[in-house]
């Protein structure tokens, strides 16, 4: 073999790539865990928080992703090595730091993201009538925590590395070209579906009537400011921020010109289908009365099935359902998977495949683990969604903040004229002041040094 470099691959259409970093963007995240941690902090209030952040530290730190990919043109590690190198030891520390985490948390997390996953498909067979319909509490207890979980986690992961061994065009790029319209195809039926079963208008009015004091007062009268915490990390993880996703996904980018603009479809995209997703599970809710939405992780799982079961049309709206989750969970998987793929077809020169595989085994592995125990499931979720997200989310702004040059940190930008002049300056004052001080709130809070968590 020659050492002649190999061509890296990427996303032949610019579609290809919105749609893969959607669907990487789009996953439980919004389906599972936006429903059910909007539920648990009352609605409306917690909604309008989330979308600021999302607009103030996720869409800056977007940019700041993509653009590092993009002029880096390698895994994480490699595009910040690259980037930094005029910063002399701090870009070097900085790089090792906050690439080796990024790739450590795609490992950490995806082996419970599988785990979760995992679950969907079980409940979406069952659905199909391949196993018996049990009430969901039982069925739920069934997998929770249990081996009976493990053939489906297995399958998830054979199908995640599946996808990234085909490779970026061959690979990731078409399965997102399928998955994502037919997951907006289900989304928009399921809409329809509890247009007319009813609870629509109670959804539209708990999600987007905001109750501060429903938000900040604990149920004994003291305040509760880490909801704008927990809204803070949600940003992260729904828009795969923090472990260098986007950076991955923009090292495969074609052109500049996207950065700016594909970045803000995706982060709209993202947030438009939480919100979605969000209206048809409390539809279902306040269909019935006495249910809860404040049921916490067994929202989807639990409290969902059991209303699924005296609907009209139950069993196709479950399947259904289910189905969307497991399509919104593979997309993301595959992202997850490719940060640590890349990483080591990149920066240790492994073959793709070889890579896949390995690194599939490795994560299947580990994921035994919180398939067996539910402990070890919210251990590694904590530790990665609460922690590890939000400080490679603090090192990816401060490198693109003050360790990169200015052509290349404003290089997306230019394409866009005069306009873009003044999105780099705002852009910059955000990325190098708002951002880190936010994100490095919601770490003190977790750390409980505000006296949060
Ligand atoms: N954004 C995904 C979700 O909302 O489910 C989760 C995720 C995927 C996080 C990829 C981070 C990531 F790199």
């Amino acid at each position: 073999m020659s050492d002649a470099p190999q061509p890296r691959g990427g996303f032949a259409t610019r579609i290809g790539f919105v749609l893969a970093a959607a669907g990487s963007a789009v996953g439980l995240g919004n389906i599972w865990k936006f429903p059910y941690i909007t539920g648990e902090y009352g609605g409306g209030a917690f909604v309008l928080v989330y979308l600021f952040c999302i607009a103030l530290v996720g869409l800056p730190l977007m940019y700041a992703e993509l653009i590092i990919g993009r002029r880096g043109g390698s895994d994480v590690l490699g595009s910040l090595r690259k980037l930094t190198q005029s910063s002399g030891p701090a870009g070097a520390a900085v790089s090792y730091a906050v690439g080796g985490m990024a790739v450590a948390s795609g490992f950490l997390i995806l082996s419970f993201y599988a785990v979760v996953a995992g679950w969907a498909v079980y409940y979406a067979l069952a659905y199909a009538g391949l196993f018996p319909l049990e009430a969901g509490g039982d069925m739920f207890g069934s997998l929770y925590g249990k081996n009976k979980s493990l053939p489906w986690h297995t399958f998830f992961m054979v199908l995640s590395v599946g996808v990234v061994a085909a490779g970026v065009n061959g690979g990731i790029e078409r399965a997102c070209k399928v998955l994502m319209p037919m997951l907006a195809a289900i989304l928009g039926i399921l809409l329809v579906y509890v247009g007319v079963t009813g609870g629509l208008s109670e959804s539209f009015t708990f999600l987007f009537k905001p109750d501060f004091d429903r938000l900040l007062r604990a149920e004994d009268g003291g305040l509760k400011p880490d909801a704008i915490l927990e809204a803070l990390g949600h940003a992260f993880f729904t828009l795969s921020l923090g472990m260098g996703a986007m950076v991955t996904y923009g090292s495969y980018l074609k052109s500049e010109v996207a950065v700016v603009r594909d970045g803000i479809i995706v982060a709209i995209l993202d947030t438009v289908i939480a919100l979605v997703a969000g209206l048809v599970i409390f539809a279902v809710v306040f269909s019935h009365e006495g249910a809860e939405p404040g049921a916490g992780p067994g929202l989807v799982f639990v409290t969902l099935p059991g209303l699924f079961a005296d609907m009209p049309g139950g069993q196709v709206f479950g399947f259904a359902f289910f189905v969307l989750l497991v399509f919104a969970a593979w997309s993301s998987a595959i992202s997850l998977l490719e940060v640590v793929v890349a990483f080591l077809v990149d920066s240790l020169k492994l073959d793709r495949k070889m890579a896949a595989l390995g690194a599939g085994f490795a994560i299947w592995g580990l994921g035994i683990w919180p398939a067996r125990s539910t402990s070890a499931l919210d251990l590694l979720d904590n530790i990665t969604t609460k922690y590890m997200l939000p400080l490679g989310g603090l090192g990816i702004a401060i490198a693109a903040g003050w360790l990169l040059t200015k052509e290349d940190r404003e290089a997306g930008f230019r394409a866009l004229g005069p306009i873009g002049d003044v999105l780099a300056k705002g852009w910059t004052v955000i990325i190098r002041f708002v951002t880190p001080v936010l994100v490095a709130l919601v770490i003190l809070n977790k750390l409980g040094v505000l006296g949060g968590e």
